[in-house]
């Protein structure tokens, strides 16, 4: 029986906000939750700058009760959380642990008697440990393993949850993960992290396939797509390469049901008829129903500079296999992050990506890490992020009146959190957290999109 679609219908533009399971959640040890890479990753010591790790992050787990009456106070439409795989099958497949279901059950639940639509994200980093020792996303067991998974998770919550995405950003699972090696599970392989970037293609394929068999509609993936822009003509052969890597190889697949020559030449294991099985574009075609953008900067390629030292390359740099070695450009104004901030970047990729698949968009993440995040008389006055916002929301409506098919904005992020391998230094949220007692102080950024959440709602 298949449910309602409950993708936005375009009418207006939905609004909502995002969180990321490891990165809320903590309790990491608690009711029969597994290990993931993430928590093996940050146990390493110098992958995150403050030497953290989520064993706590915002204790999203016990209140999150709290965390969905502030997205009710919002008046928003959405709430975007992520399911921790590890605490659904701690082993990564096999045996089902139902108190970890029983957990995404509460806070469904509780979004809906709030008037808050949860969405829901299958795949938002934290593969379970005991998949990565069998070879993690080089491996195509892996894939399948996720398509059980999404199948488990749908059938428990597919009654409540319409808009599904399978993977967060796989661009960063693969790349960053596999080949730079700054994210779990902090592998450097080079052009073996195509492996995991077709992998994860598959496994988004095949859980569409699993869940929408079972009566799933509207099941989507979310890329951190970007608009790539040569800093000078010389950098336009590496800027296409990037193009491919960030892109192209996870569009074309799901629009085409190909790679393309160009990604082939920089990633010619995309060749392997061993790693791309007969069958396996064919099912990638067509098994997005829509696609979630996460946009943050652009990315400008710049011919190599020879006076950098060697080994001083961007941290990113490594997270493009197979291109020739390149910069990254990065102009001003930048966030606390050193991300540039171009709301132009934004408008453009939401036009081009719906010219390239003519799929409904939602922006599933967007917001900035700034450094006016400090408490004053009670008070989080972080104007520099609701300048970010601002102009990134009116990017997607200019978006929006130039014939792309956004359905939503969703800012990232709710709380401020465990960013990574930044750790707790760099912070996104709406929402302020005390480290010491966990007490949340909405900022004047929550002000703010309440006032718009209020405003378009008006007749
Ligand atoms: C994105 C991630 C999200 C958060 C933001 C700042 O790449 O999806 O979890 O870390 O960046």
């Amino acid at each position: 029986m298949s449910t309602p679609s409950r993708l936005p219908d375009g009418s207006t533009l939905e609004l909502g906000t995002a969180t990321a399971s490891y990165q809320v959640e903590g309790a990491t040890g608690e009711d029969g939750r597994g290990p993931s890479i993430w928590d093996t990753f940050t146990s390493r010591p110098g992958t995150v700058t403050d030497a953290s790790d989520g064993t706590t992050a915002c204790d999203s787990y016990h209140r999150w009760a709290e965390d969905a009456d502030l997205v009710a106070g919002l008046g928003v439409q959405w709430y975007r959380f992520s399911i921790a795989w590890p605490r659904v099958l701690p082993e990564g497949r096999g045996r089902v642990e139902t108190r970890g279901l029983d957990y995404y059950d509460r806070l469904v639940d509780g979004l809906l008697e709030r008037g808050v639509k949860p969405t829901a994200t299958l795949y938002h980093w934290d593969l379970p440990q005991p998949l990565e020792d069998a070879g993690g996303w080089l491996e195509r067991g892996t894939a399948e393993a996720f398509a059980d998974y999404a199948e488990v998770v749908h059938e428990r919550l597919g009654d409540r949850v319409g808009l599904w995405a399978t993977h967060n950003e796989p661009w960063c699972s693969a790349y960053l993960g596999y080949a730079a090696g700054v994210h779990a599970p902090g592998r450097r392989e080079g052009g073996a992290a195509h492996r995991a970037a077709h992998h994860l293609v598959l496994g988004h394929a095949l859980a569409a396939e699993r869940m929408r068999a079972a009566g799933a509609r509207d099941v989507g993936i979310v890329l951190n797509l970007a608009p790539v822009w040569p800093e000078r003509p010389e950098a336009a052969d590496v800027a296409d390469g990037v193009d491919a890597i960030r892109n192209r190889v996870w569009l074309d697949p799901l629009v085409d049901g190909a790679y393309d020559d160009g990604l082939l030449r920089v990633a010619p294991e995309l060749a392997d008829p061993e790693l791309v099985r007969d069958g396996d574009l064919a099912l990638a075609q067509g098994s997005a129903d829509w696609i979630g953008i996460n946009y943050y900067t652009p990315v400008r390629p710049d011919v190599p500079d020879p006076a950098r030292a060697e080994g001083q390359e961007h941290p990113e740099g490594g997270a493009y296999p197979g291109v020739a070695p390149f910069e990254l450009a990065v102009r001003e104004p930048r966030t606390d992050i050193g991300w540039e901030i171009d709301a132009s970047g934004l408008e453009e990729l939401l036009v081009e990506t719906h010219r390239r698949t003519s799929l409904p968009l939602l922006v599933m993440e967007n917001g900035a890490a700034c450094a006016d995040d400090r408490v004053e008389d009670g008070r989080v006055d972080d104007q520099d992020r609701i300048g970010y916002l601002r102009d990134h929301l009116g990017a997607t409506d200019a978006a929006r009146a130039a014939g792309a098919d956004v359905r939503a904005y969703l800012v990232w992020t709710l709380l401020d959190n465990f960013e990574w391998a930044y750790g707790y230094t760099k912070t996104f949220g709406l929402v302020h957290i005390d480290p010491a007692d966990q007490t949340r102080t909405p900022k004047a950024s929550y002000d703010w999109l309440a006032g718009v959440a209020r405003e378009r709602a008006e007749p």
